[in-house]
């Protein structure tokens, strides 16, 4: 029997979702490629982000910044000495481990103290074998700048994306006049060398995230970091995420990351792990802009100018990660349901619907045509060239019609069109919704306006 997550990585790779990357030459560990409904899905989701984040609101504005940034930006930040995770290695099989996480195995808490292995007898997993001592290791990926080696300097392509905004807080601040608070949102790539990957695109070493850094005052930090936290657990759930896979879980102050204050993790249900972070809400306080402000020699500082007062902001952001977004709706949108299609051939007990979120979906409209003869072929044609400017279609012609719906269903497409002879008579149309199955006949000169709206965010 075949687990969630195995049936999910399964679908992803037959119906283009996710490929692992460099797969002809045996693939590159925990990097994926996403496939043409993979991008679909992924770039809905960074859509669904930024209209959120950005669009509804008028506190928030958007930056695209370089992933190679200046090598002092991670002195200053702090990854450079603090970006570590405990890693030891099995010194038989040679396996590498991460200290904490052999310890959460074993229903002990992660409270990082390099005597914990030894006092509760840690053996490597695999093979049973012993362990060596943790040790610190960094995670930034290290790269050169520069065409000639010996005069090239070591750089770091970009741990996290928030380093671009906090270096480009006045750049931000002045040019868009913008008062506290007020937030800076980017999605981008980040690099981690994770000691162990996995899980599917869980925890991968290329991934996305989607960040903002909102700036307030401190005396207005605790109610305003509420907000955000309800906020971002909204959006999840307003995009169909199941309320009883979500929860908040608040950092142990041993667990804090040597930037943080606090923390808020909001946990997703995953299937072969339990609920484990999805995304978090970190309260910064004032240590990225005054680092910056120390190590740059440039005052990052806001200047109230009604108050006459200048002061370094503290911050609140939210960082989620696109990948792991992704992937938990994908997982909770995954249902198996017994031959709904009512196909007689048998063959297809379980049927698979992915009930994404209408906005999310990949394909929003497949258009099936019952016949491929020209006149029918012709009538589809113009369909799908007139609702393809505002929606994602697809033209599918090959098979039958319970088996075309199955298809569409297991991608999530929501609505189905079907084209019939009767179609070409009364220039009509029958329109299937994935999640009812009911089935409407509309006039085809009906259907951008029944269409319009459906695909909202
Ligand atoms: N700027 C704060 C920060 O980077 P984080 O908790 O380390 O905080 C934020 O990461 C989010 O980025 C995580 O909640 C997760 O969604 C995503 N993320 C982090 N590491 C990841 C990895 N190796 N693979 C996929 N996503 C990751």
């Amino acid at each position: 029997m075949q687990d969630k997550m195995e049936k999910i990585v399964s679908l992803a790779k037959r119906r283009g979702f996710i490929f692992q990357s460099s797969e002809i030459y045996g693939g590159l560990s925990s990097c994926y490629d996403y496939g043409p409904l993979g991008v679909e899905l992924k770039n809905n989701v960074k859509k669904a982000w930024r209209k959120a984040m950005i669009q509804d609101r008028n506190d928030v504005v958007g930056i695209d910044s370089s992933i190679l940034m200046h090598p002092r930006v991670w002195e200053a930040s702090g990854h450079l000495a603090g970006f570590t995770d405990p890693l030891v290695d099995c010194k038989s099989c040679k396996k590498r481990w991460r200290a904490d996480h052999l310890l959460e195995a074993k229903g002990i808490k992660p409270n990082f103290n390099p005597s914990a292995m030894s006092e509760n007898d840690i053996k490597c997993p695999d093979c049973g074998g012993d362990l060596t001592d943790v040790r610190k290791f960094n995670l930034m990926f290290k790269t050169q700048m520069g065409a000639v080696e010996e005069e090239a300097s070591e750089i770091y392509l970009r741990p996290e994306t928030c380093q671009g905004i906090f270096t480009n807080f006045l750049n931000v601040q002045q040019s868009m006049r913008m008062k506290l608070p007020f937030g800076i949102a980017q999605v981008g790539k980040a690099f981690r060398n994770e000691i162990t990957p996995g899980h599917f695109t869980f925890r991968t070493r290329e991934f996305e995230q989607m960040e903002m850094q909102y700036f307030v005052r401190e005396e207005n930090k605790k109610e305003l970091f509420k907000k955000w936290e309800e906020s971002r657990r909204d959006w999840y759930l307003n995009l169909g995420i199941k309320k009883e896979n979500l929860r908040f879980r608040e950092h142990e102050k041993d667990e804090l990351a040597h930037y943080a204050e606090a923390a808020f993790d909001i946990e997703y249900n995953y299937p072969d792990m339990g609920f484990k972070e999805l995304a978090g809400v970190h309260d910064r306080g004032n240590w990225d802009l005054s680092r910056h402000s120390e190590y740059s020699g440039e005052k990052l500082q806001y200047h109230d100018q009604e108050k006459n007062e200048k002061f370094i902001p503290h911050v609140i952001e939210t960082s989620d990660g696109a990948d792991r977004a992704t992937l938990a709706f994908f997982l909770d949108a995954y249902e198996e349901v017994e031959n709904r299609s009512g196909d007689k051939d048998g063959k297809h007990e379980t049927e698979v619907v992915l009930r994404l979120h209408k906005a999310l979906a990949p394909i929003k409209i497949a258009i099936l045509p019952l016949s491929k003869k020209e006149p029918l072929q012709k009538l589809a044609d113009e369909i799908q060239t007139e609702l393809r400017k505002d929606n994602m279609t697809q033209y599918d012609q090959t098979g039958s019609i319970g088996k075309r719906y199955r298809r569409q269903d297991e991608i999530g497409t929501p609505y189905c069109i079907t084209v019939d002879f009767e179609s070409l008579e009364d220039q009509s149309v029958t329109v299937r919704d994935r999640d009812t199955m009911e089935q409407s006949r509309i006039k085809i000169s009906d259907l951008k306006e029944f269409f319009t709206g459906k695909f909202d965010f």
